[in-house]
């Protein structure tokens, strides 16, 4: 899916790669108006299995221990032939695809697994009606924008920076793929008191990742031997997923597991950089519970 995505946006200039929907802007060889519009009416199931995250919170990493432990719960309810971790039969990004996705996704055994780096307020309401679990994901937003400019140097199908300063600024002034993540914070922060939402930290499960899987587990009800609870850990370390990344992302897979570390923003952010952050961070996030959440 990507490598074909990569290969349309080798086609574009610079400026077509991206396009706005609903003020935001999105990647055009991957996204499009009529996808969306077609998403609007998606029917959500209550035992759908939603991870949000915005793109470089680590949308990849709990993918895998998503699709692990679905696997696992299925091979105990249906067997030992199903719950296929490796295949899924559709790209889990659910705003990525052709318009006819959502057709498709009606034909899938429950529970289905997806994806998104949307905000609440663009997503089917009926996730929320049907009260989806869903795992909220964040990371310092420091460390968002460090991958994020190394990512769109890396992917086609994003615009490349000729400097990490043009980047910034491109950051700060809200004009990259899916937006603000200022905004996008402020608008999850709306609901993050529901039941039906749990909020993890990049930065927590890198400290302890046997702890994370643990509670994102019981968070979704599914029990789990010490033995299977060990193996989900050793298959979601970042060593392990580099290694398999060839096999699980393609070429893809060299521009996305790049360091996995916390704080590595140090190596790029100048200090005036890192005041104007810390400025809008103050404005913006830091009284609410995302904010104080965030290990920031
Ligand atoms: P870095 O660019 O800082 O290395 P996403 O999947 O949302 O695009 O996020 C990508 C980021 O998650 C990248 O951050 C990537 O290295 C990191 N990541 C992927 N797998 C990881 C893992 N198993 N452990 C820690 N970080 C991981």
């Amino acid at each position: 899916f990507v490598d074909k995505a990569v290969a349309a946006a080798n086609l574009l200039h610079r400026d077509e790669l991206m396009f706005s929907y609903k003020g935001i802007p999105y990647p055009t060889t991957i996204c499009s108006p009529e996808a969306f519009k077609a998403l609007e009416s998606f029917e959500a199931r209550s035992d759908d299995v939603i991870l949000a995250g915005y793109p470089k919170s680590g949308t990849n990493w709990l993918s895998q221990i998503l699709t692990d432990l679905i696997a696992i719960s299925q091979k105990k309810t249906l067997g030992e032939e199903s719950g296929n971790a490796e295949e899924p039969e559709e790209f889990p990004y659910l705003e990525v695809g052709d318009p006819e996705k959502y057709e498709r996704m009606i034909k899938l055994p429950s529970p289905r697994f997806m994806v998104t780096h949307l905000r609440p307020e663009n997503l089917p309401t009926s996730i929320f009606k049907n009260k989806v679990k869903i795992l909220l994901l964040i990371r310092n937003p420091k460390d968002i924008a460090t991958s994020f400019y190394h990512f769109s140097n890396g992917l086609a199908t994003l615009p490349s920076y000729e400097t990490w300063d043009d980047f910034f600024t491109d950051f700060m002034s809200k004009k990259i793929a899916w937006g603000c993540y200022f905004e996008y914070l402020s608008e999850w922060n709306k609901y993050v008191d529901k039941e039906n939402i749990m909020t993890v930290t990049y930065e927590e499960l890198k400290e302890n990742r046997a702890l994370g899987v643990k509670n994102i587990a019981a968070f979704f009800g599914i029990p789990l031997t010490e033995e299977e609870l060990q193996l989900v850990v050793e298959r979601s370390s970042f060593q392990s997923m580099k290694k398999n990344s060839e096999k699980t992302h393609g070429a893809f897979g060299n521009v996305l597991f790049r360091k996995g570390a916390v704080s590595d923003w140090k190596n790029l952010f100048s200090e005036d950089q890192n005041e104007k952050m810390d400025k809008m961070f103050e404005e913006c996030l830091a009284g609410t519970k995302l904010g104080k959440k965030l290990k920031y």
